[in-house]
């Protein structure tokens, strides 16, 4: 698997290893850190746009478990911001697109049957109605949902022209949120940086009126949907959601946080500034597909992820100061 030091990445990364699977990671740490990785999995460090890197992975494989070659991809590296999309579109594009295809040509030269990708909820853009479904039109409005969208397709075009040896799943991911998420990247997602923010007692900074939504779905219910794919890929190529189906503004998300926090929204500082750039408006997931397909439900509600997120968090913040 590729990201595998990363938030979402090492999730998945655990779930596999705890169920006795084999587990390369392949990752250049731009995000990621070596602790996030299992003891149990082969850490490699490298870069998805590299053949050369790909293929020491993929080497790797074959000298851990039984020592077969890798049956199953989990390609979840990748450039993951929005925002920094529009400081470098080449950038983005080489990473998410460019990496993809490299790790698709490494896939089709290897006994590769299951091949399952990260894309992101960012390839609708604003939505014609919500909840969104998958067959909605993908029109991003960002260069880092543009990308994703573009190797999503390309991931569902090598298992559509692989003669049935390769089969693909794009999973659409809404706003994951849980444990090891980054706590003060301001370029990573929302429900973290509020966290740090609160637990260092800094201002809350929203960018437009707080009026905008997001379906923010559990870390763990999100490994659980890789596994099931890995496991039980359908036949045809398939794009799905991962969310939960509710929405909340960001205003309810930081006030919401403050509370579990133990302290008064009414009173802790926050301020506005304008929307960014690219930003979309609202965004709720259709999930009966992947409740079809996979028999995936996410069972972690917000109220239970965030109490495993905030305990997790003071920790890591206590550990961090402790050093
Ligand atoms: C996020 C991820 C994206 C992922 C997508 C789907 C980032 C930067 N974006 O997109 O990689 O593909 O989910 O899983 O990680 N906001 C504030 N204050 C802040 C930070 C953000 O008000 O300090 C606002 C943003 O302007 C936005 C909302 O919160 O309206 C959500 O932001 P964020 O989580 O950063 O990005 P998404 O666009 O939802």
């Amino acid at each position: 698997m590729t990201g595998g030091a990363g938030f979402i990445g090492s999730h998945v990364a655990d779930a596999l290893v705890a169920r006795g699977d084999a587990v390369v990671v392949l990752d250049d740490l731009s995000n990621g850190v070596t602790e996030n990785v299992p003891s149990a999995a082969t850490f490699i460090e490298g870069d998805v746009r590299s053949a050369a890197d790909i293929a020491r992975a993929f080497d790797a494989f074959k000298e851990i478990g039984d020592g077969s070659p890798a049956t199953g991809v989990c390609h979840i590296a990748g450039q993951a911001s929005t925002f920094r999309s529009f400081d470098s579109p080449s950038w983005d594009m080489e990473v998410n697109g460019v990496g993809t295809a490299r790790m698709l040509e490494a896939a089709r030269e290897r006994t590769i049957s299951t091949f399952v990708f990260a894309s992101s909820m960012t390839a609708y853009g604003p939505p014609p109605a919500l909840p969104v479904t998958e067959d909605m039109p993908c029109e991003a409005i960002s260069y880092y949902g543009v990308t994703k969208y573009a190797a999503e397709r390309a991931v569902l075009i090598a298992g559509a022209n692989s003669d049935g040896t390769m089969r693909s799943v794009a999973f659409r991911m809404f706003n994951v949120f849980g444990p090891r998420q980054s706590l003060t990247n301001p370029y990573q997602g929302v429900l973290g940086i509020f966290l740090g923010r609160i637990l260092r007692g800094d201002e809350i900074l929203i960018f437009g009126d707080g009026d905008q939504t997001r379906d923010f779905v559990y870390v763990g219910d999100v490994a659980d949907a890789w596994v099931r794919a890995l496991d039980r890929p359908p036949e045809t190529p398939v794009a799905l959601n991962l969310g939960t189906g509710t929405r909340i503004t960001m205003t309810a998300l930081w006030r919401r946080i403050a509370s579990v926090c133990g302290r008064d929204p009414e009173t802790y500082p926050h301020s506005h500034q304008g929307p960014r750039l690219g930003d979309q408006r609202h965004m709720q997931a259709d999930i009966s597909k992947a409740q079809e397909v996979l028999g995936w439900i996410p069972g972690t509600s917000l109220e239970v992820g965030l109490g495993r997120t905030v305990a997790w968090a003071k920790q890591a913040l206590e550990d961090t100061s402790a050093k």
